[in-house]
């Protein structure tokens, strides 16, 4: 079946019933979702379908063809990094990285929703994310910064 993944069109040779995760990393080489639960209930998988957060180790690919995926190599390059991957190095929000991936794309999806997020929403928005190494604070300094970038903001 055919998936659009960060505005790339791929054949890819998988069971439907396969979880999106396991497609990303194995097939696509597309490692930055992480598994941690494969329940739906860390956030570490999180990539973006149609601009919506959505858990990847429970969504089966079968639901996703006619939809556009994106995932955190789409937000931009080590060279070009985009406004929320720029906002999360200024802030060193990362300790062990392995949440931040999966943060970043519900962010990425509040953000270009609602591009002057409250503190409050950010927060609802990653209440599901688990961060084992407690670097919310800095994660929130990070989110709130790439929203100003995003709004055009240096
Ligand atoms: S690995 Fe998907 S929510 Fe935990
Ligand atoms: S930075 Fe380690 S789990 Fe969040």
């Amino acid at each position: 079946m055919k998936l659009d993944v960060n505005g790339s069109v791929h054949d890819v040779d998988a069971d439907p019933a396969t979880p999106l995760l396991y497609v990303l990393r194995d097939n696509l080489s597309l490692n930055a979702a992480r598994f941690g639960c494969g329940l739906g209930q860390c956030g570490a998988c999180v990539v973006m379908a149609d601009g919506e957060a959505i858990y990847s180790c429970i969504t089966p690919i079968s639901v996703l063809e006619k939809r556009k995926i994106k995932t955190l190599e789409g937000l931009g390059t080590l060279e070009k990094p985009g406004p929320m991957q720029r906002a999360f190095i200024e802030a060193q929000a990362a300790q062990c990285g392995y949440c931040i991936p999966g943060m970043m794309m519900r962010a990425q999806a509040l953000l270009e929703k609602t591009p002057n997020a409250s503190e409050a929403e950010v927060r609802s928005a990653l209440q599901p994310h688990l961060c084992r190494c407690g670097t919310h604070t800095r994660i929130l300094h990070a989110v709130a910064r790439a929203g100003e970038l995003m709004r055009g903001k240096s």
